[in-house]
């Protein structure tokens, strides 16, 4: 089975999509990084892919001021350009437009950082510790014309302690998203979590495993 072809986006640090180019480094992997797209050309995370061989580019959100579709339009060429099938949302500051959601309905996904239904839009870490949950975590999901919202492929949790710094928190949840990025790109690209009545329908050979990071040890 050839291996999908990620179009990897950011817009500042992209350790998340670092993540994604570590676990398709592997040839057992069955998605490939194809490309890397910034909108604004000094996200850190550009020199990160360009080290390590996989194709960058930019399309500048900036020159297009307050035009989202034409923007999209430009982002949308780029990723045909490079016969993208899968686009990731990694750290993409951008909100879309229901004709760019529409182009990639059920080849587009996001992580965010919360259990969601939980904390849409920004600030989730400071939020949550605000109104004293004592789990937060990340989500990765398909993306729908709303924000944040869409079928769930995979979550994770991660306990948040009673003396957590904003800090702290964002960091336990970062290093539990660089987990289950991977593997819910992972179950899209074989084909095992598709898009069924809104909701996802897991394939029956996926494990619990493969959509959950539930042991905070390990995150
Ligand atoms: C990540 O925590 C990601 O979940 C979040 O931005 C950070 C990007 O970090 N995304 C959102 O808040 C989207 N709503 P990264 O650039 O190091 O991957």
């Amino acid at each position: 089975m050839s291996r999908a072809r990620l179009g990897i986006l950011i817009s500042g640090r992209g350790s998340n999509m670092a993540a994604l180019v570590a676990a398709a480094a592997d040839p057992a992997y069955p998605a490939d990084a194809a490309l890397v797209l910034a909108n604004r050309d000094d996200a850190a995370g550009l020199q990160h892919a360009a080290a390590r061989g996989v194709p960058t580019a930019v399309v500048a959100s900036k020159p297009f001021g307050k035009d989202r579709e034409a923007f999209e339009r430009a982002l949308d060429a780029r990723l045909r350009q490079s016969s993208v099938d899968l686009v990731c949302l990694a750290g993409f500051m951008r909100l879309l437009t229901p004709w760019f959601v529409g182009q990639w309905r059920d080849r587009l996904i996001n992580i965010h950082p919360s259990i969601l239904p939980a904390f849409k839009g920004l600030d989730t870490h400071a939020r949550a510790l605000a109104d004293g949950v004592r789990w937060h975590g990340c989500t990765v999901h398909y993306v729908r014309a709303e924000m944040d919202a869409g079928p769930i492929i995979a979550q994770a949790v991660v306990p948040v302690h009673p003396d957590d710094t904003e800090q702290q928190l964002a960091d336990r949840v970062l290093a539990a998203e660089h987990r289950i990025y991977p593997m819910a790109v992972r179950l899209v690209a074989e084909g095992r979590a598709p898009v069924i009545g809104e909701r996802v329908a897991l394939h029956p050979s996926v494990s619990v495993q493969e959509t959950t990071l539930t042991n905070p040890q390990e995150a």
